[in-house]
């Protein structure tokens, strides 16, 4: 990733961090029942207790709580560029493995997850017509095993200058053509959907 893109993300979450701390705000999320909604959605590709899980941009690893939440015990993996909230996800979650970095910093092997899921990490703008975003998604269907999950926000209702958003229509047809197996989630949040992609285990 361009190393200025880099600094600017880790930037705004120091500062947000300092600025709220432990809270939903922190990550730019409105509040706690959105943020879960999100992952609900995320979790209903068909995560399954005792599966493994890759969380890319995981913040404070809240995804992990969720799921521990819902009865539901997947074997947690987080990555997330920022060292400031990760630092906060490591003392909440002090038996999970959590690593700083972008995706690509990982080295995951393929396959290495059953599910690899992402909540709100590709809001960024990078200003390059969505070719970041695309290399992320193909990186997160390389490494899993049985499918991928991830949202964005829907550029019909979201268009500023600070967040990235994308058609949900030609992000279902890409994610198609792609991979083959894909479908589209518009039913829990007007400025938001999910993908789904389907791999053959
Ligand atoms: C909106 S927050 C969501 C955090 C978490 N997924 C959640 O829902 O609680 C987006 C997160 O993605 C991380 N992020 C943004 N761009 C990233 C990238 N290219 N690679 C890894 N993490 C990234 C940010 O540091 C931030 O923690």
């Amino acid at each position: 990733m361009n190393p200025v893109f880099r600094r600017r993300i880790i930037n705004r979450h120091s500062d947000s961090l300092k600025r709220y701390g432990y809270h939903p705000n922190a990550l730019y999320w409105s509040n706690a029942d959105i943020q879960a909604l999100r992952f609900k959605v995320l979790a209903e590709i068909g995560v399954e207790s005792g599966q493994s899980v890759l969380d890319v941009g995981c913040g404070f690893a809240d995804l992990c709580g969720w799921f521990s939440a819902q009865s539901c015990e997947v074997s947690y993996t987080g990555i997330d560029i920022s060292p400031d909230l990760i630092e906060v996800a490591r003392q909440r979650h002090p038996d999970v493995k959590l690593f700083v970095g972008e995706l690509f910093d990982g080295r995951f092997l393929a396959r290495e997850f059953d599910w690899v899921l992402l909540s709100g990490a590709l809001n960024e703008p990078y200003h390059d017509q969505g070719k970041y975003a695309k290399k992320v998604i193909r990186e997160m269907y390389r490494i899993s095993r049985l499918g991928v999950a991830y949202n964005l926000l829907n550029s019909d209702v979201v268009r500023a200058p600070d967040l990235q958003s994308f058609s949900p229509s030609a992000s279902l047809s890409y994610a198609q053509e792609q991979f083959g197996d894909a479908s589209l989630r518009t039913d829990y949040l007007d400025n938001d959907f999910t993908i789904y992609l389907y791999k053959k285990s």
